[in-house]
């Protein structure tokens, strides 16, 4: 039988391998949570992210919230384009409109974003950094439209410094009505929801 030192030892010896500290590598555990606890966040120009939530609310019976930036986005699209793409090159965090009003009732959140020049949407990041998540185990996921997750899932990570982030759902925003099994499979990886 391996004693615990030896399988503190191998694990020490994988982190070190692997350069990071334990804290870093370990993956969040999984939660079991009542649906009053479930926050499903999201942030939707077209669409497509606030089908993947309504998605999510129905597998969690969570509550669903949308992030509203005070300043509508063009409803133009390359306007709207040109608009994110300088918003998203200088971490500009727009006002938002929308406010949970007690985020002491919710221990799980998912956060969901389109993928706007390969990062999460501006009140995206503005929702994050308006609340405190320590403690919490906040789920991002994505919707993009052919380039996959690129920086949203890092960029995303750094803002939420001290939370509990399991592995982000990413779903080609154009598919997502056609997604759900693939978002069931994601979310109860994540989380167990208790009856
Ligand atoms: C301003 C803007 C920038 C986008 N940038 C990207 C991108 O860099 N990579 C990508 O795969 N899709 C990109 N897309 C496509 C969206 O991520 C995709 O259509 C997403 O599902 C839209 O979600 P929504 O309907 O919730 O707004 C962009 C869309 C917009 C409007």
């Amino acid at each position: 039988m391996i004693g615990k030192a030896m399988v503190c030892m191998m694990a020490g010896a994988m982190f070190s391998m692997f350069g990071c500290s334990a804290e870093e590598q370990l993956p969040a555990a999984k939660v079991t949570v009542e649906p009053a606890k479930v926050l499903i966040a999201y942030y939707s120009w077209s669409g497509n992210t606030r089908a993947a939530a309504e998605q999510i609310q129905k597998i969690t019976r969570g509550t669903l919230f949308e992030v509203k930036p005070v300043k509508a986005y063009p409803t133009d699209y390359q306007a709207c384009v040109d608009q994110a793409k300088k918003e998203c090159r200088s971490g500009f965090k727009p006002e938002l409109s929308t406010r949970v009003d007690d985020m002491k009732k919710y221990d799980v959140i998912f956060v969901g974003s389109p993928n706007w020049w390969g990062t999460m949407a501006p009140p995206v990041a503005t929702f994050l950094t308006s609340y405190d998540f320590k403690g919490k185990t906040v789920i991002p996921f994505f919707t993009h439209g052919g380039g996959g997750v690129q920086n949203c899932e890092s960029d995303f990570r750094k803002l939420c410094n001290g939370s509990d982030l399991p592995k982000a759902g990413v779903f080609s925003g154009g598919s997502v009505s056609r997604s759900g099994d693939a978002i069931a499979k994601w979310v109860h990886e994540s989380v167990t929801v208790s009856k």
